[in-house]
């Protein structure tokens, strides 16, 4: 397994300078997540976080080929939208070329895009990360980042219910792995309320 400052050395080289910014942005929310809800590996957290766009920046082709390779599901949707291609490429790349075998690590790079449902807790920790890293500005961030650190399965449901939103704006397709994803939290927090109500 690499280092933090090897994989750092490797992310510089691949990445531009904002995007490498961005990925030590996130490795570092995703460490405070980690040490926030008692994760047992916050190191493991660190690393899935830096290396979560490692492959954002290659050509389009390029990315597709390693999706075509992957073994991992893959959508009809994600095969026909070239922006989700980087999440798929990046979990082959760390598997064939870097030699990560960690499936947990592997499968947070890989679900940090469209999320699924029965996330790990690393998977929640790398997808909330990305959204609430220190560079991101959009309109309700710094509501998400409140909620991130209030409760995670709370934060995953605003996070899908937003991007599903957005997709949905924009007239483009939905992924099953979101819906599916969506689908449980909402279920989650239908029974916790159910359940207060009986009480
Ligand atoms: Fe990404
Ligand atoms: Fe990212």
């Amino acid at each position: 397994m690499y280092s933090a400052a090897e994989l750092t050395d490797i992310l510089d080289i691949r990445l531009s300078k904002k995007r490498f910014q961005h990925s030590l942005n996130v490795a570092e929310e995703a460490e405070k997540l980690a040490l926030h809800y008692d994760y047992s590996e916050p190191e493991k957290a660190y690393l899935a976080g830096l290396m979560h766009d490692i492959c954002k920046e290659i050509p389009k082709d390029e990315q597709l080929e390693m999706v075509k390779k992957s073994s991992m599901s893959v959508s009809d949707v994600e095969l026909v939208t070239p922006p989700l291609y980087h999440a798929i490429a990046g979990a082959w790349y760390a598997e064939h070329v870097l030699n990560i075998h960690d499936d947990d690590m592997l499968n947070a790079v890989r679900y940090h895009t469209v999320g699924r449902s029965e996330m790990s807790r690393l998977e929640e920790i790398i997808y909330l990360a990305d959204l609430i890293s220190a560079d991101r500005t959009y309109k309700d961030v710094n509501k998400m980042r409140k909620t991130a650190y209030q409760s995670i399965e709370k934060a995953m449901l605003e996070a899908l219910r937003f991007s599903i939103t957005d997709v949905v704006a924009k007239g483009s397709m939905l992924p099953y792995h979101t819906i599916n994803a969506y689908n449980q939290y909402a279920n989650e927090k239908k029974k916790e309320k159910e359940r207060a109500e009986i009480q």
